[in-house]
């Protein structure tokens, strides 16, 4: 860790995508929390988060009462309030006492048509109804053997923050989330994940040192209890946003465990 990097406290967050029912849920974070311990992320060194789908949100939030285990959605409208049928506002997701919002996962982006034009509402939107948004950016496998990782990742950063002033820019989470690494069990090496999380750093720096200092960045794609311990040691690397791995406890808390 670099001396600013010993500032920032990880976080690892489970991103549960369509999986689980209200039922498994509750059940999911109630051995969570058994398995964490008192403190819910244990210690203050780690912050822990469990990103549910919206019917089970109340539950986990229910679940983690009093444990410290943060509760996250996985999207969000970027209007406060409207006619937008099958949608849900940030306000929405405050009042029932949600922590933040996963923003711009690739599977958002692929198949419904996210746009970074809306992300670049949605942060900001995010930040102020109270919400921490995991912002993920990341680019295909194509992209990746094109050279054109950072122009991707440039692109995506640069145009969903800009809706911030700088002096909010530390407030959100970027996951580095390679696309060809996600679900597919092709975690990115070391030297890829540190290159690519110390790039999205360099990129919030050059519009505020501060802010690029105290952001955390986290990396998604793949992470297992055997693969986390190097992926999370390495200095730019704030975290992990887990998918598969996060639906089992003891492997979830596992990856945790690496974190602390
Ligand atoms: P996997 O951990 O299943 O590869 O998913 C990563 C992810 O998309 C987390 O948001």
């Amino acid at each position: 860790m670099t001396a600013a990097g010993a500032a920032r406290t990880a976080l690892v967050a489970g991103n549960w995508k369509m999986y689980k029912t209200e039922a498994q849920a509750a059940e999911l974070v109630a051995r969570l929390v058994s398995l964490l311990g008192t403190g819910g992320s244990g210690d203050s060194a780690v912050e822990v988060g469990v990103c549910t789908p919206f019917t089970d949100l109340r539950a986990a939030v229910a679940s983690a009462a009093g444990s410290g285990l943060r509760v996250f959605a996985q999207n969000m409208h970027q209007e406060p309030e409207g006619a937008f049928t099958g949608e849900i506002a940030a306000p929405m997701l405050a009042e029932i006492g949600i922590d933040g919002v996963v923003l711009g996962h690739s599977e958002r982006r692929q198949y419904f048509g996210e746009t970074d034009r809306a992300l670049s509402a949605k942060v900001p939107a995010a930040l102020a109804a109270g919400l921490t948004p995991i912002l993920c950016v990341g680019e295909t496998e194509e992209q990746r053997n094109a050279g054109d990782t950072e122009r991707t990742l440039r692109h995506q950063v640069t145009q969903d923050l800009e809706g911030l002033a700088d002096s909010q820019l530390a407030e959100v989470v970027i996951a580095y989330e390679p696309i060809w690494a996600i679900g597919t069990g092709k975690v990115a090496t070391p030297e890829q994940a540190q290159e690519a999380c110390g790039f999205i750093r360099a990129l919030v720096s050059a519009r505020s040192d501060p802010a690029g200092a105290a952001l955390r960045v986290i990396y998604g794609g793949s992470v297992k209890p055997d693969n986390a311990p190097e992926l999370l040691a390495l200095p730019d690397v704030d975290g992990a946003l887990v998918g598969g791995a996060s639906l089992d406890a003891d492997a979830f808390a596992a990856i945790v465990a690496a974190a602390r």
